[in-house]
């Protein structure tokens, strides 16, 4: 059977991909980030995920405002990297799991969480630039990976503790597809950031920190943190962070099994306008 070994949790900050994109990584400013990636790249060959479902949004990128659905999965045998306005990013195109994804799908939406099915789209650099991120530059994909977008953009946006349990959901579906897989989830977006109106350029660590103490150990009461103190404490585009709780909502702790265990945590501020949090949480076995 497909099993979830691990949950991995990413900001997806486009200046990030550029950064990597044109060559600028040894930069002063852009190393003491690059540094704090460099363990999950190390443990990313060594744990070989087969599928990787990747929980991220799109940007009013493929499905602009006039279609907007609030959990999309992608089916199709393959993505390409979005053009956002200058150019796509030179990274491999992404291959899917149409199989697992259909299973998924079937599972998810009997368990009454309404998902969209999305046979064709382009992914962003909330999808990329995570891929970027935890596998550096190669020059195809490690592993197949099953797009998930949740709409954090127009609100109304799905609450916390809807994507914790949608979390759960995901879990029972995967560990019911008769493939022996290891299948990674990602939580990305986030951390604190407002990139329009008054208080743009708002970062808060204190938050943030908080925020990270409470996904490792306290999902159950995170889920119930509203909108509003998102919006707040970690600025308009801080919602994001919505989605790191459908990730943790799939790990084995929240079935009854043992807390999973904690084996990298990072955070750095700032990087273009955001802060930039990054959690590697494994199953216990
Ligand atoms: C930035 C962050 C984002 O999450 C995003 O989608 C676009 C820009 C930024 O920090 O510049
Ligand atoms: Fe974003």
């Amino acid at each position: 059977m497909a099993r979830i070994t691990a949950s991995v949790y990413s900001s997806h900050v486009p200046a990030i991909g550029a950064a990597l994109d044109l060559g600028k990584t040894h930069e002063d400013y852009w190393q003491p980030l690059f540094k704090g990636y460099e363990f999950v790249k190390q443990w990313e060959q060594a744990q070989k995920p087969d599928v990787v479902f990747l929980v991220y949004n799109d940007h009013a990128t493929a499905f602009s405002l006039d279609f907007i659905p609030t959990f999309a999965i992608g089916t199709a045998a393959d993505f390409t990297p979005a053009d956002e306005g200058w150019g796509p990013r030179p990274v491999p195109q992404v291959l899917g799991h149409p199989e697992l994804a259909a299973h998924i799908a079937q599972s998810v939406i009997q368990q009454d969480f309404d998902l969209t099915i999305v046979n064709k789209m382009d992914v962003d650099h909330g999808l990329t630039v995570p891929l970027s991120l935890m596998f550096g530059q190669p020059q195809a994909w490690p592993c197949r990976v099953i797009p998930f977008a949740v709409n954090v953009v127009q609100y109304p946006v799905p609450s916390g503790r809807r994507c914790l349990n949608l979390g759960k959901a995901i879990r029972k579906a995967i560990e019911t597809f008769d493939q022996d897989l290891n299948v990674q989830i990602w939580g990305t977006g986030g951390m604190s950031h407002q990139l329009q109106g008054p208080r743009a350029g708002l970062i808060n660590k204190e938050f943030d920190n908080a925020f990270l103490d409470r996904l490792i150990a306290d999902p159950e009461g995170l889920a119930d943190m509203p909108h509003i103190h998102y919006v707040r404490e970690a600025g308009s585009e801080g919602i994001e962070l919505v989605m790191w709780l459908i990730a943790r909502g799939a790990m084995g702790d929240l079935a009854g099994g043992a807390a999973p265990t904690l084996k990298h945590r990072f955070y750095h501020v700032p990087a273009s306008n955001t802060a930039v949090g990054h959690l590697i949480l494994e199953e216990s076995k």
